[in-house]
C-alpha cells in the first residue's frame, strides 16, 4: 500500500504487538527495519520467519529504551549499519504498572515514566543529528487516549503519554524547519499482550463506551502509524491522532 524502498527505520517494543504490526507494513512497502525491544529469543524468531517473505533487511537490539547508554550505542550500532542513513524512528515501546495512587510505589511511578517517558527522550536524542544531518525524517510517538482523558488506577501511565504529547509538540516546533515531522497517535483499547491481562470486568465497562462497539487490533493502530510515517501526510506535523474506536467522543 505505501512505498518505503530505500528508506530506513526504527521501531521500539517492534518484536511484539502495535510495534511488530508496524514492523510488517513498513516492511511490506519497503523500509529496511530495525527494532530495539527487551523481548525474548522466541519473538525474534518469529518475526524473521515472518518478514523472510519480503526482501528487507532486519536488525534487532535487545536494549531497554530507559537506559541511555543501551539506547545510545543500539542506535549507533543501528545507523552505522543502515550506512549513515535513518529516515524513520516509531516510538512505541511501552509499558504499564496500575495502582491507585495511595497505593503506588515508588517503583512503579518512576518504571513508567522511565520506559514510556524518558525512553523517548533516549531514542529520539540519539536519532536526531543523523535526520537533522540528511534536512529529513520522521518520529512518530505512540501516546494514548488515557493521556488526553486521564483514568483511574493509572496516574503514572497518564503522565507518562501526556509527557510524550508535550513532547511531540515542542518536538515538532524545533525541528520542523529542519524538514523533520513528529507527530503523535493516541490509541484507545487494542487487543494486545497489554490489554490481555485486564479482568473481564474492566473490558465490560469499557465495551459500551466504544461507538464502533468492539476493541481495536494493532493493525488498526498500525497502519494510522505508517501513514504518518509516509509522504501521505507531509503537512502534518505536531499532531495528536486518536484511534479509539469513538471512545474520546
Ligand atoms: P505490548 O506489551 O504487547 O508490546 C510492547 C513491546 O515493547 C514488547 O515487545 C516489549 O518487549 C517492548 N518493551 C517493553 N518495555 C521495553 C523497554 N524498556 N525497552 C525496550 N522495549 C520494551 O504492548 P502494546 O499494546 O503493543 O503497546 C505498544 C504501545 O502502545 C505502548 O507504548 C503502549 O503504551 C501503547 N498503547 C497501547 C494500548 C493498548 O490498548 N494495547 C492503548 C494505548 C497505547
Amino acid at each position: 500500500m505505501f512505498d518505503f524502498k530505500n528508506k530506513k527505520a526504527l521501531v521500539t517494543g517492534g518484536l511484539r504487538g502495535i510495534g511488530r504490526a508496524v514492523v510488517l507494513m513498513l516492511a511490506e512497502g519497503g523500509a529496511d527495519i530495525a527494532v530495539i525491544d527487551i523481548g525474548g529469543e522466541e519473538l525474534e524468531k518469529n518475526l524473521r520467519d515472518e518478514l523472510s517473505k519480503f526482501d528487507v533487511q532486519l536488525i534487532v537490539k535487545r536494549a531497554d529504551v530507559s537506559n541511555s547508554r543501551e539506547v545510545k550505542t543500539a542506535i549507533e550500532e543501528i545507523i552505522q549499519e543502515f550506512n549513515g542513513q535513518l529516515d524513520i524512528l516509531i516510538n512505541n515501546a511501552g509499558i504499564t504498572r496500575d495502582n491507585l495512587l495511595l497505593r503506588m510505589s515508588e517503583d512503579e511511578w518512576d518504571k513508567v515514566i522511565a520506559v514510556n517517558l524518558k525512553g523517548v527522550f533516549n531514542c529520539t536524542q540519539a536519532c536526531l543529528k543523523t535526520m537533522i544531518r540528511q534536512k529529513n525524517g520522521v518520529i512518530v510517538n505512540v501516546a494514548s487516549i488515557v493521556g488526553l482523558k486521564g483514568n483511574a488506577g493509572q496516574t503514572n501511565y497518564s503522565a507518562s503519554k501526556a509527557g510524550v504529547i508535550g513532547f511531540t509538540k515542542s518536538l515538532a516546533k524545533e525541528v520542523g524547519s529542519r524538514g523533520i515531522r513528529v507527530n503523535a497517535v493516541a490509541p484507545g483499547f487494542i487487543e494486545t499482550e497489554m490489554t490481555r491481562s485486564l479482568p473481564n470486568e474492566i473490558r465490560e465497562k469499557v465495551l459500551p463506551l466504544i461507538p464502533l462497539g468492539r476493541f481495536g487490533q494493532a493493525e488498526e493502530v498500525a497502519s494510522v502509524i505508517v501513514w504518518l510515517a509516509s509522504d501521505f501526510s507531509s503537512y502534518l506535523t505536531g499532531e495528536v491522532i486518536s484511534i479509539d474506536g469513538g471512545l474520546m467522543l
